[in-house]
């Protein structure tokens, strides 16, 4: 048997957990419409709302909800003991407080679901100050999600396609964007990367893949109403599994569920030769880099993505039909931008540096090509172990 204030503690953390369940849910058809309010709630009234609405719920669906969101205690110990207690019990003025508390360390309720934080004042700053030497990857993103995000009713879901060479910041974007645009940022339950030698490796098992995939869409769609998945190592994805996404981003029946409010990001490596000769023109130019437009670099691009063979990603439908709303280029790095990734390193390491120090790890990178050395082969790709390697 717990204890009171055990089981007063647990009741306030099923509580919240099937309030971000609820908030967010569109799985349960049924189950949604009669206790979720329309719109979207604001504030600390609408939560102390919901909280009031959910102690109407039968004992069976809160088990059912706490369990799946609370998987392993409730399998553990508390399945009982929940059942034990009825939320009726509970007054109103212990609902007032918990929701009080609820808005104070969550940043939630203004989206409607405390997952979701869509702070672009966030996405700007880091964009800004963490991402190096991509001057227009900052303008392309801030702009795309922001206008995305300001739509009341998008006519389908957002589509990105990072190109550039590794290490370039391409990753590091996407985790950006799902750190500002959710709470809990990549580990969210509404973000899902998918890692084409990871999860799609075989040819031979495409049909099974694009069955997955499709489910996996499915579930998150189940869960969160405005999702983020993220398609790494693109250039090495099928085809037919690219052209499996086309409805989802096409808000097209085939669909099913409405996918108009999703995020698709699809990081690539193709068309990466033509961004660095553009950047090396311009050098040898003697003009800045940040001098450089997207016209000057999307003709090159699109142009190298078609003449790709071998890729699923340039030739699939989803591409070449225009479902991408935004390429967005990743500029080769210098020495310069090296440097800077090494004294972030440093900083959030909580490491003491010096510049000769940042230097040193800069001159470790290999320069291509070979004869001017302009480029960092790597980007700032294993910065950090060469730091670590550096100070140990
Ligand atoms: C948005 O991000 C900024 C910068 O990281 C932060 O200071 C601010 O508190 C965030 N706002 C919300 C509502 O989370």
């Amino acid at each position: 048997m717990l204890n009171w204030n055990t089981s007063h503690l647990l009741c306030g953390c099923c509580l919240l957990l099937v309030l971000v369940r609820v908030s967010g849910h569109t799985g349960k058809k049924g189950a949604k419409e009669q206790i979720v309010p329309q719109g979207v709630p604001t504030g600390y009234s609408e939560v102390q709302r919901q909280l009031e609405a959910f102690t109407d719920l039968s004992k069976q669906y809160w088990h059912y909800i706490s369990c799946r969101l609370w998987q392993e205690d409730c399998v553990k110990e508390e399945s009982e003991s929940l059942q034990g207690w009825s939320l009726a019990l509970m007054g109103q003025d212990y609902l007032k407080i918990l929701a009080n508390w609820y808005c104070s360390i969550s940043t939630c309720c203004e989206t409607g679901d405390c997952r979701i934080s869509n702070n672009i004042t966030g996405l700007k700053l880091d964009l800004s100050r963490r991402l190096h030497g991509q001057h227009l990857t900052q303008e392309v993103v801030l702009k795309a999600v922001q206008n995305f995000l300001q739509l009341q009713q998008p006519e389908k879901a957002l589509t990105l396609s990072f190109h550039g060479w590794s290490g370039t910041g391409k990753n590091f974007v996407a985790r950006l964007i799902a750190e500002n645009l959710y709470r809990d940022g990549m580990k969210s339950a509404c973000v899902r990367i998918f890692i084409s030698q990871l999860h799609f490796p075989h040819t031979s098992y495409l049909d099974s893949y694009k069955v997955q995939l499709k489910r996996q869409l499915r579930e998150i769609i189940g869960r969160c109403k405005q999702p983020l998945f993220i398609f790494d190592e693109a250039e090495k994805l099928h085809v037919d599994l690219v052209d499996a996404l086309k409805p989802y981003v096409d808000h097209s029946d085939d669909a099913g569920e409405d996918y108009r409010n999703s995020i698709f990001l699809f990081l690539s490596n193709i068309g990466s030769n033509a961004i660095n000769e553009v950047a090396r023109n311009f050098w040898r130019a003697g003009r800045q880099r940040e001098e450089i437009t997207l016209e000057d670099l999307e003709r090159p691009l699109r142009a190298e993505m078609s003449s790709a063979t071998g890729s699923g990603f340039a030739h699939s439908q989803l591409f070449t039909s225009g479902l991408v709303d935004f390429i967005v280029p990743f500029l080769p790095l210098e020495y310069e931008h090296v440097k800077l990734c090494a004294r972030d390193v440093f900083i959030a390491q909580g490491l003491p540096y010096t510049k000769e120090m940042l230097d040193e790890v800069a001159r470790m990178m290999i320069y291509v090509p070979k004869e001017e050395r302009l480029f960092s082969a790597q980007g700032c790709k294993s910065v950090s172990q060469r730091i670590n390697y550096f100070v140990s």
